[in-house]
């Protein structure tokens, strides 16, 4: 019975080769050919459980589908002892892995210690690309190797088809920069721009220069499992940066940093957090938008479970006065905070320089925000902040199932001004009740400041 499902499997596979070589007899590499193989071996291995030529089939599916060729750092002489400067080494590997035609891995292996200065990765590559990253990458504090491009340390450029693994450390070695630190052009250790199709998985980065990992101008990512450290009093050390990215998703991530856990700014739609850990720091952020009179965009934000401790704002938006554009769509959901300085704010005259920001009528509009189901704690009286313009009130604005109280177990308040706002189920604490109206369609309060 096994023999004979295994002859068919057999000349279903070989149906399909013949099939996918007629219609594109110089793509065997395609990818559809790749998954609808995969899905029909995947199918035969339900139905034959009990397959006594599994193991081979199992190699025969490796050596098919997942050919790979691997470039060790080390096999380009790198040492790994934390003191030698393995940046030529890295850069070899990379080459050559980058020039592959078959599918590579570029390794740097485990309990070794690689000390590198500025590298940029630069794609596109010929094949799907695995960083697998084990060892640890420390940053190389020597100045003068960053003149060239002061902004990056590691910088992923162009690459398509990437997959970032490994259990490995990113080391920015922080503490030089930290004591310098300058606010314009925040420096980053990991880089990742414009890349399309790319999955971060199981990494940690710590004490980076400033921004920890910033994802610029890419499409379609995942990003998981990743571990941000740095102490909470480095300046600007954001822990993971989204700026005009499209379609992202950041999931089982600890950060604990001196500035954003995460911050979402301009050009960025349709961004996910989900099983966020956050603490120290300065929470999840969607801004600042809007300095310097900028167009700014960002929509499709949707914060779903996160827990934040001891951090000076909870989820905050955040945006100077005299810019355009909007941030809409916006939900932050199931989140618990404790002790959080500002747990729910909207902050529309955010001025973060020396001396005061002047008044502008232009704004940054804010649009259809919904906090659902978000409960804790606050370090300060005011739990809840709107702090809204009063030319471009903040609208759309939705708080169901909030349940803060101050961190001792005293009530909190909430400051509300400029805000077009819907209340859903058990809120508290609420906006002062100056303007109130019932609105019976909907059966729930509605406030109108
Ligand atoms: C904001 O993002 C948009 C879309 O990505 C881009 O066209 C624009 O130049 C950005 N604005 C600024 C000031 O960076
Ligand atoms: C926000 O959502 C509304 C309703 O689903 C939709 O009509 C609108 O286009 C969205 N806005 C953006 C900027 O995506
Ligand atoms: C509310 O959020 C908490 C996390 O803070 C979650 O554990 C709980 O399941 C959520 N409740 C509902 C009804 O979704
Ligand atoms: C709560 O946070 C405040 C301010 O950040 C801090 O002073 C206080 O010690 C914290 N309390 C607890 C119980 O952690
Ligand atoms: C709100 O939270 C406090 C303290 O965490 C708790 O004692 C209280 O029962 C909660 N209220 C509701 C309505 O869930």
């Amino acid at each position: 019975m096994a023999s004979q499902r295994c002859i068919l499997f057999l000349s279903l596979v070989v149906a399909i080769v013949l099939f996918y070589t007629s219609w594109y007899p110089c793509s065997f590499h395609d990818h559809d050919y790749e998954s609808s193989l995969k899905k029909a071996y995947t199918r035969c291995m339900e139905t034959v459980k009990d397959f006594m030529f599994q193991d081979s089939i199992v190699i025969a599916d490796d050596v098919a589908l997942r050919a790979t060729k691997t470039f060790d750092v080390d096999s380009y002489g790198a040492k790994g002892d934390g003191k030698k400067d393995d940046t030529k080494a890295f850069k070899k590997a990379w080459k050559e892995a980058c020039s592959s035609t078959k599918a590579a891995v570029f390794s740097v292996p485990k309990n070794k210690k690689y000390l590198v200065t500025p590298i940029k990765f630069k794609g596109p590559c010929k094949a799907s690309l695995t960083m697998q990253i084990s060892g640890t990458i420390l940053a190389s504090t020597k100045e003068s190797k960053y003149k060239k491009d002061e902004r990056h340390w590691l910088r992923v450029d162009g690459v398509d088809n990437l997959q970032i693994e490994g259990g490995g450390v990113i080391d920015g070695n922080g503490a030089v920069w930290w004591k310098k630190s300058c606010k314009v052009d925040k420096d980053r250790a990991l880089t990742l721009y414009k890349c399309t199709t790319l999955v971060v998985n199981d990494l940690t980065v710590q004490n980076a220069q400033q921004i920890h990992v910033s994802f610029e101008r890419c499409d379609h990512v995942q990003a998981s499992n990743i571990r941000v450290t740095a102490p909470g009093d480095s300046p600007n050390t954001d822990g993971i940066h989204v700026t005009r990215t499209q379609n992202i998703k950041i999931s089982d991530s600890i950060i604990g940093t001196g500035d954003d856990c995460i911050s979402i700014v301009n050009g960025s739609k349709n961004v996910q957090a989900t099983g966020i850990t956050c603490g120290p720091g300065h929470g999840i952020s969607i801004g600042s938008l809007g300095s310097d009179n900028e167009e700014a965009h960002v929509s499709d934000v949707r914060v779903d479970g996160a827990y934040l401790t001891g951090t000076t704002n909870g989820v905050r938006i955040k945006t100077w006065q005299g810019g355009s554009g909007d941030a809409s769509n916006i939900t932050f959901q199931n989140i618990n905070m404790k002790n959080v300085t500002n747990p729910i704010i909207i902050d529309q005259e955010y001025c973060d320089q020396d001396g005061p920001c002047k008044e502008q009528d232009s704004a940054v509009e804010i649009k259809n925000v919904v906090y659902k189901n978000i409960t804790g704690t606050s370090a300060d009286e005011d739990a809840v902040i709107f702090k809204c313009s009063e030319k471009h009130p903040c609208q759309g604005v939705v708080l169901q199932e909030i349940n803060i109280t101050q961190e001792g177990g005293d009530d909190a308040k909430a400051v509300c001004n400029n805000v077009k706002l819907t209340y859903i189920g058990t809120v508290n604490p609420r906006c002062p009740k100056n303007i109130v109206q019932i609105n019976e369609h909907f059966k729930h309060m509605v406030t109108v400041e």
